[in-house]
């Protein structure tokens, strides 16, 4: 039976801190899907045309992924794909409340499907898609906190947003 695991979040954009979490994650699961959210009700810089397109340039090392979206509660998606658990990176202290009302939540709604949550390298541990984006809009050097085509595709996009 093959382990399978999905990796749900935002991904706008998707950071380095995200792939270490996906290459942790792949020594203990035989595949892992990378599930973007697709939330229209949420604003985003990109679009999830562009976050796929980032993932799968990030992912192309990692065989034993998949760039998938979805809609809807995370477990009947999990369930759906005919998943075994859930993978999520434990940063700081500050995300534990979170994650755990999260986990609990979605355990109560499928008792079958677990949540794994795998400690970020201290490198990541206060690095998040959004003060990535602040910094990047700002001229911050992000360099090395995310993959160099996301760094340019973060600078073009707050070029074109100038007057
Ligand atoms: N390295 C760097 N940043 C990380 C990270 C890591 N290892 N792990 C998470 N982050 C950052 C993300 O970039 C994101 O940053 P941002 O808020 O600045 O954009 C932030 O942490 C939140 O993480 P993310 O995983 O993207 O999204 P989320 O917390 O919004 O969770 C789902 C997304 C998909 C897991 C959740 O909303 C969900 O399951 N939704 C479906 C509905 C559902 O079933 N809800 C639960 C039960 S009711």
């Amino acid at each position: 039976m093959k382990r399978i695991a999905i990796y749900p979040g935002s991904f706008d954009p998707v950071t380095n801190g995200h792939l270490d979490i996906l290459k942790r994650g792949l020594k203990l699961f035989d595949k892992i899907i990378v599930a973007i959210l697709h939330n229209p009700g949420k604003s985003s810089l990109f679009s999830v045309e562009e976050r796929i397109d980032m993932l799968s340039r990030s992912l192309k090392g990692m065989p034993n992924t998949e760039i998938d979206t979805f809609d809807g509660l995370l477990v009947d998606y999990a369930a759906r794909r005919k998943a075994h658990a859930i993978l999520r990176g434990m940063r700081a202290v500050s995300d534990f409340e979170y994650e755990f009302q999260m986990a609990l939540m979605n355990r109560r709604l499928n008792r079958e499907i677990q949540t794994v949550f795998l400690m970020t390298g201290l490198r990541w541990i206060f690095t998040s898609s959004s003060i990535i984006k602040e910094a990047a809009r700002f001229g911050g050097n992000i360099e090395g906190m995310v993959p160099a085509f996301v760094l340019r595709k973060l600078e073009a996009k707050f070029k074109e947003s100038q007057p």
